[in-house]
């Protein structure tokens, strides 16, 4: 570029140079007066020198699920368990404190609100229940909450779960590898589908929905830019086609002018539409957080489970013993089918299901911004500052759960916990808490229990990729999907 290229281009572009300066050399000047002005009781920390990003690279980086990633542990060695920070563009308290966290989950709606990234209410709308606050939220949450206690205590549920499972299991018989994750979301997806809107694989919303959804997904996580071709972009288009499809079941319904006589046989939407002040719309976004809810979050936690017990034989061997049990317990009578008494005799199943949920951080952490001013444990955090309770910092702090970093369901024996780990499960909070305590946490942990009992029960299996094990993305996943190899087990062999 000669001299007077560059000249004419300074010219041309002299406003955009000057907004650069300002954010370039000012932004930092302006961080140090902020952080000089604070009230002296916030939190410790800083809110660091890059303008809007400030931290939220290093607190997004990657990380094993079973370690609180480098970010955490620096600032709290730096700071303690409760410091400020600048992240996802807002000055922010980050919370590892278990007192902290519940007293977060315990004033939602008081003291604080919901505040998720402009991403999630882009594509999911206002009127989910991650971004809805006060009434609305009380109310929708309501309508949801009928459902659960309608639908997930009957027989009939727990036997589609296990059909379910069966249904997935079935073609292993033939096969010597399997990406589990695409198998537990085939799982995870059939189930709620078919209590959502009463689909199945044979069904050919089924897979439009399903196929949309592995889209919708990907935007979930990314930069809400809404330029075509961008994942933020796609995920909209996709949500809108989900919600076409659902409408148009919807519309089906309203027309038959049916109305189902038998509670336990109503499907979700049949439930909504029971509820006449719902609108259209509210309806809609039900569904949809339903199926997002009931879909990715119960088949990476199953996948999680199958991971950690593949590297801790004596803990499979004594599940697998637990489950034998229930089967001899059974008996050659009826149809060798699971009861609901069955389910109560998986104590163990119990402590594995704690346990992953405990080093698997399914939600490392929720979002949360102040509405009123909070004043907690000496500190003052003034209103509109975000503050993130992270339930990971506290499952994985070694002052609240000894050897934090190992897996270890044998910690949850009753006898156990009632000493060594006797403070330990104040801070167990893998389905947050308070007013939006995940109403599907029973669910989630009934479809883990009857998955693992077929799994253990008639195969056998072996990581193909030793390196490929829950990571936090933030949001868990697996890197390549969790590859293994497998073979049925004959019965004589257990
Ligand atoms: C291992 C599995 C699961 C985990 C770890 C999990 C975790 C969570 C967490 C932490 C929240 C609170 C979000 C917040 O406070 O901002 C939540 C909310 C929610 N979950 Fe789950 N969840 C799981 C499975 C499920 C299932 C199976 C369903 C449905 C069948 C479900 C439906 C929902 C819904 C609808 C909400 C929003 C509740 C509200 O805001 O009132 N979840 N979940």
């Amino acid at each position: 570029m000669t001299f007077i290229t560059m000249f004419m281009f300074l010219q041309q572009h002299s406003s955009l140079l000057t907004v650069l300066f300002v954010i370039l050399f000012f932004y930092p000047l302006a961080a140090l007066f902020v952080q000089h002005r604070k009230p002296s009781k916030l939190p410790p920390g800083t809110l660091g020198w890059l303008p809007y990003l400030g931290h939220t690279l290093s607190f997004l980086a990657p990380h094993l699920s079973t370690s609180r990633g480098h970010f955490l542990e620096h600032n709290i060695q730096r700071y303690g368990k409760i410091f400020r920070c600048h992240v996802f563009g807002h000055p922010t308290i980050v919370s590892c404190d278990a007192d902290f966290n519940s007293f977060i989950l315990q004033n939602d709606d008081r003291l604080l609100e919901s505040s998720y990234p402009a991403n999630i209410p882009g594509i999911l709308g206002d009127l989910t229940l991650l971004v809805a606050t006060g009434d609305l939220h009380k109310r929708l949450r309501g309508a949801m909450l009928n459902f659960f206690t309608t639908n997930t205590q009957s027989i009939n549920f727990l036997r589609h779960i296990e059909d379910n499972v069966l249904r997935v299991m079935a073609p292993w018989a033939n096969k010597k590898t399997l990406i589990f994750c695409q198998e537990t979301r085939k799982f995870t997806f059939g189930v709620i589908a078919k209590q959502v809107l009463s689909l199945g694989p044979e069904d050919v919303e089924f897979i439009e929905i399903l196929h949309n959804f592995e889209t919708f997904m990907k935007g979930l996580v990314s930069l809400p830019i809404n330029l075509p071709g961008t994942a933020y972009a796609r995920a909209i288009h996709a949500q809108y086609r989900i919600k076409a499809i659902t409408k148009s079941l919807l519309q089906q319904r309203k027309g038959r002018g049916e109305a189902k006589e038998d509670e336990g046989k109503m499907d979700f939407l049949d439930v909504l539409l029971a509820h006449n002040h719902l609108s259209e719309e509210e309806i809609l976004s039900l569904v949809m957080d339903l199926l997002l809810g009931g879909y990715e979050t119960t088949s990476v936690f199953i996948a999680t489970v199958v991971r950690f017990l593949s590297d801790h034989p004596r803990a499979l061997d004594e599940l697998r013993r637990e489950h034998e049990r229930v089967r001899r317990a059974k008996g050659g009578d009826g149809d060798g089918r699971l009861e609901w008494d069955d389910y109560k005799k998986m104590n163990f199943t119990q402590d594995v299901i704690k346990e992953a949920l405990r080093c698997g951080n399914v939600v490392k952490f929720v979002h949360r911004k102040a509405i009123k001013p909070i004043h907690f444990k000496g500190f003052e955090i003034p209103v509109g500052w975000k503050v993130l309770p992270i339930f990971s910092g506290v499952h994985l702090d070694p002052s609240q759960f000894s050897n934090p970093q190992e897996f270890n369901p044998w910690r949850w024996k009753e006898d156990v916990k009632m000493g060594e780990f006797g403070s330990g499960c104040k801070g167990f909070t893998p389905f947050a808490g308070g007013r939006r305590l995940c109403p599907g946490s029973e669910v989630a942990k009934l479809e883990t229990a009857v998955f693992l009992h077929h799994l253990v029960l008639n195969f056998s299996w072996a990581p193909l990729i030793d390196t490929d094990r829950p990571m936090c993305f933030p949001f868990l996943d697996f890197k390549h999907g969790f590859p293994i190899s497998i073979q049925p087990i004959c019965p004589s062999s257990h």
